[in-house]
């Protein structure tokens, strides 16, 4: 696919505009973007998959925390070639000039998010954007 999805974190919105700037360099377009802040409650459904892990309720209080910038993009390879720029998610384990590497605190308030499958790329978008701001 060649689409997928990210959002900017409370921790490092006040590295928005280094992180678009990282993003644009290695090829991505901004499909669409927005600042926005979660409730509690849509951020437990952003993250329905993690609801069983023990961090499930500290993440949807750090996620509903303050702002965050959702972003779409598109690139060929777009899942895997974003998720390689972003490092790994504990930013103790992310390789130099990563995103997380950059701007993440911990592995909690690790700076951005990723989708894992262009199938969750396509749900995550859509929970953000209507599909006539998808261009
Ligand atoms: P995302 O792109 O945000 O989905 O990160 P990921 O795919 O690298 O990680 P995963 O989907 O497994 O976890 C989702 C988010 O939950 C992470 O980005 C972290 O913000 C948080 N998280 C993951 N593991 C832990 C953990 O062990 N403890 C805490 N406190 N938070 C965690
Ligand atoms: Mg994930």
């Amino acid at each position: 696919g060649n689409r997928t999805f990210t959002m900017i974190k409370p921790d490092a919105i006040e590295n928005t505009g280094a992180i678009i700037k990282m993003i644009q360099e290695a090829g991505f377009r901004i499909v669409a973007l927005k600042k926005t802040q979660l409730t509690p409650e849509r951020a437990g459904q952003f993250y329905a998959v993690h609801a069983e892990r023990p961090f499930y309720g500290d993440l949807c209080a750090y996620m509903s925390s303050g702002p965050i910038v959702p972003i779409i993009l598109e690139k060929d390879n777009a899942v895997a070639d974003f998720r390689k720029l972003i490092g790994a998610t504990n930013p103790a384990n992310a390789e130099e000039g990563t995103i997380r590497k950059l701007f993440a605190k911990s592995i909690e308030a690790n700076a951005i998010h990723g989708s894992d499958s262009d199938e969750n790329a396509a749900i995550e978008s859509a929970f953000f954007f209507a599909q006539t701001e998808q261009y």
